[in-house]
């Protein structure tokens, strides 16, 4: 199983404390990244499902989700430029695909950059599949959005 044998981090619940850490992490990792106003509405919003994934107290990479009745979507994913290909995005899919399954949750999607390769190699070790594109979805630079779904019943 992907994301497991990462036994010094920690993920929890995203606090607002953590949300200047998020941001610079974001900063570095997204041509277009989210304000600050958007991480903080997502965080209040009590239909987001959000986590951190910290080092010894160091926030290392977040994710943001949503459910809605039975589809689960992935909104922000990213993992400090120094800390990445150590499974901590793995972890935090992982935490979220078994959130999600325990809330009997039925797919899990997902947009990501056509170019983006590390995203769509991950998301593949996890089983999600290629379903569509959305034309022109991003901006700066323009790109096509791969849609990926995770079918997450057994
Ligand atoms: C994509 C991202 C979240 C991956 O985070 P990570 O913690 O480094 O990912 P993991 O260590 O869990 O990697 C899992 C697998 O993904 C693939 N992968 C991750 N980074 C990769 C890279 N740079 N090149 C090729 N494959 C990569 C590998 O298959 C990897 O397994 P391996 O290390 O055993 O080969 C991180 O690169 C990032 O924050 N990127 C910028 C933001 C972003 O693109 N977010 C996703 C938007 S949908």
């Amino acid at each position: 199983m992907v994301g497991e044998g990462l036994t010094d981090i920690v993920i929890g619940d995203m606090e607002t404390g953590d949300l200047p850490s998020v941001l610079e992490i974001e900063r570095a990792s997204f041509a277009m990244p989210w304000s600050e106003t958007s991480f903080f509405n997502e965080l209040k919003n009590p239909r987001s499902i959000s986590r951190a994934a910290k080092r010894d107290g160091r926030v290392t990479g977040y994710i943001f989700a949503s459910r809605i009745l039975d589809e689960g979507h992935i909104l922000d994913l990213a993992v400090h430029p120094d800390f990445r290909r150590q499974g901590i995005a793995s972890a935090l899919v992982a935490h979220v695909i078994e959130h999600l399954r325990e809330e009997g949750c039925r797919f899990l999607y997902l947009e990501v950059r056509e170019s983006n390769v590390p995203a769509i190699k991950m998301y593949g070790k996890f089983g999600f599949e290629r379903i569509g594109i959305r034309k022109k979805y991003y901006v700066s630079p323009d790109e096509d959005a791969v849609i990926m779904c995770l079918k997450l019943e057994e």
